[in-house]
């Protein structure tokens, strides 16, 4: 029997056990209100948007756990996006790098949807956070646009076939960013050997109780929790079965073995046609929110082509194993930032969102 079953198994007994199906659907939400809620936070924009749409592209970006680290604060005619530091997660991020990354994603989605809608103007990083200052143009076409509400993480199998190298050039166009090294790994050799280097960190993340006790912080077993809290790793969001809570914590600490998910990691890499491993020149959050701007920029670029990707980042958060990465990368001496995987395959849903008042300091 395997864990899937298992957990399901888990569920009918307790369903059977007394609690029924009517207290079942009470303690896990329903599929068809989550449904409901992502197509609102992802509905089109209007033509000529107010800030807290803008506001609310923004925080569709990818971020770590998606705790969504960020506020952001209007003046005038000014966002500032700034990290908010009670979402930090210090035992696999103790030094903000996954939390300054995805300020730069979500500025990135800013930038895009202002000039797209309108709004055209600059946006400056500095170690403290980024600013978009508007300026009134007109509105210029960009094809990453309407990728912004499709993307997602898709943490599926792939069907492994080579993506054309056309498309690869589309995503390195899309991607190109001064102070930013992506490095596409398509071959064989090479992502076995990341493939083995994000098995052995998962190995090591998966037996270290804080790294579990903090993942476990951010689960949401069913799209009840994952609306109330609009934050967090929805199960169904990473194809995992969608529980009440308390059943999903016991079956989290019961079930979720590292042997298990390393051959999972190793069979969703083997199905991916490549890696895309990012590394900034300088280790400093300035270059974090940049690459996390180039990031989001490929994940956007690849969704207009529909092609999924999913990050498999322990070989960056284990930070052993950084120097092999960036060895791997032909980048020896710089530290690698974010790893992808990238293919063609199906996805999972959406995950959640906070509301945008909650997010505007
Ligand atoms: C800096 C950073 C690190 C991340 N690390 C991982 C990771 O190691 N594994 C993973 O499955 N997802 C990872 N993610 C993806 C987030 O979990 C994901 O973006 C978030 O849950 C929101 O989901 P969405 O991107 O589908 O909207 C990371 C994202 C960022 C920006």
């Amino acid at each position: 029997m395997n864990r899937r079953n298992l957990l399901l198994g888990a569920g009918a007994l307790a369903v059977a056990g007394g609690a029924g199906v009517a207290g079942w659907r009470a303690s896990v939400g329903s599929v068809a209100d989550y449904d409901r809620y992502s197509d609102r936070l992802r509905a089109a924009m209007p033509p000529d948007p107010a800030m807290a749409d803008l506001i609310r592209y923004a925080t569709l970006a990818a971020n770590g756990h998606n705790t969504q680290p960020w506020r952001f604060r209007i003046k005038g005619e000014t966002i500032d996006i700034l990290p908010d530091l009670s979402r930090r997660t210090p035992v696999v991020d103790p030094d903000d790098h996954h939390l300054f990354v995805s300020l730069g994603c979500a500025a990135e989605n800013l930038r895009i949807a202002a000039t797209a809608t309108g709004r055209p103007g600059a946006l400056s990083i500095d170690d403290a956070g980024a600013r978009y200052v508007f300026d009134r143009g007109s509105a210029r076409t960009d094809p990453l646009f309407a990728a912004i509400p499709a993307r997602r993480c898709s943490r599926t199998l792939y069907d492994g076939r080579p993506v054309p190298n056309s498309d690869l050039e589309t995503l390195r166009r899309a991607t190109d960013t001064p102070g930013v090294r992506l490095v596409l790994l398509t071959d064989r050799p090479r992502i076995d050997q990341a493939r083995d280097l994000v098995v052995a960190g998962n190995e090591a993340q998966m037996t270290d109780p804080a790294f579990m006790a903090e993942l476990k912080r951010w689960l949401r077993f069913n799209p009840g929790d994952a609306m109330r809290t609009g934050d967090g790793l929805y199960s169904a969001a990473s194809g995992s079965p969608i529980l009440p809570a308390g059943l999903g914590g016991i079956a989290f600490d019961r079930f979720f073995a590292a042997a298990a998910e390393n051959e999972k990691y190793a069979r969703q890499i083997d199905s991916s046609s490549g890696l895309a491993v990012f590394l900034a020149e300088r280790a400093d959050p300035a270059h974090w929110m940049t690459v996390g701007r180039a990031c989001q920029r490929f994940m956007l670029a690849a969704t207009a082509l529909d092609l999924r990707c999913a990050f498999v980042n322990q070989p960056v958060e284990v930070a052993g194993l950084r120097p092999a990465l960036a060895d791997l990368a032909g980048e020896a001496g710089l530290r690698p930032d974010l790893v992808l995987r990238f293919g063609r395959g199906p996805v999972l849903p959406f995950a959640p969102r906070r509301p945008v008042a909650a997010v505007i300091v």
